[in-house]
């Protein structure tokens, strides 16, 4: 016998942050996400093309808005409060509705990085994922060699679980991936700083650190 189909709560957008709004994308994004996505040090750690283009970044708002109907896959636009500023991207996909499980992903933009976003963002996302859909667990990838995002996950309470060996394939070459899950009972939510999200000096990634 199939299994019963299993009904996950939908999220209500906007999601709101101490500094930050997550929404839905629009076609009018679509420039701001190939400018942003231009920058190689953004996207030598993710899965994308190594030239990331305004078609690409519309393909991935169509995509965005079809799992926003659907109710399954909330790829959403990192805005600052404050300002409406499009600043990255971040993304929390059902994988399997009978298993309660999702898969989360994240990027921002250089200017913006090291303030706490990525961490306000994926705190919410887990929270909401936890709170309002129900979901037993999250699980993600880490490209070996940045620190950042494990950093991220690690303060909300991820732990490594295994490692993919040549996961993804970026410039041509294979790279090993931490896996890393999170279950709702281990969630630790992120307190972010105060101070307001506000574009920085280019911070470059310290190689192989
Ligand atoms: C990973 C990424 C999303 C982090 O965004 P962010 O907004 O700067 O993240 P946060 O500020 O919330 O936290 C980053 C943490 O990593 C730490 N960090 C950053 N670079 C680091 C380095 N080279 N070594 C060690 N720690 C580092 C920061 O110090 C910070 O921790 P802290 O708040 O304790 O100081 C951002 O670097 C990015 O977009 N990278 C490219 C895309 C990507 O890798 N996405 C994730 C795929 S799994």
């Amino acid at each position: 016998m199939p299994p019963t189909k299993v009904d996950i709560p939908r999220l209500r957008l906007p999601i709101t942050t101490p500094r930050l709004l997550l929404r839905a994308y629009t076609v009018r994004d679509a420039p701001r996400i190939a400018r942003w996505l231009h920058d190689r040090e953004v996207t030598r750690t993710v899965p994308l093309w190594r030239s990331y283009t305004l078609d690409d970044a519309r393909t991935f708002v169509r995509k965005a808005r079809r799992g926003v109907r659907a109710g399954d896959t909330y790829l959403l636009a990192i805005t600052v409060r404050e300002t409406g500023k499009y600043i990255g991207s971040c993304g929390l996909e059902v994988r399997s509705a009978r298993d309660r499980r999702a898969h989360l992903g994240y990027w921002v933009a250089r200017p913006y990085w090291r303030q706490g976003v990525a961490s306000e963002v994926a705190s919410r996302l887990c929270e909401a994922a936890f709170r309002s859909m129900g979901l037993h667990r999250i699980e993600t990838g880490v490209v070996r060699g940045n620190p950042a995002s494990r950093a991220v996950l690690a303060r909300l309470g991820f732990r490594t679980e295994g490692w993919a060996r040549d996961n993804f394939r970026i410039d041509g070459e294979y790279r090993d991936c931490e896996m890393l899950g999170l279950l709702a009972s281990e969630f630790r939510p992120y307190v972010p700083p105060t101070k307001p999200v506000i574009a920085g000096p280019n911070v470059r990634r310290k190689r192989g650190a």
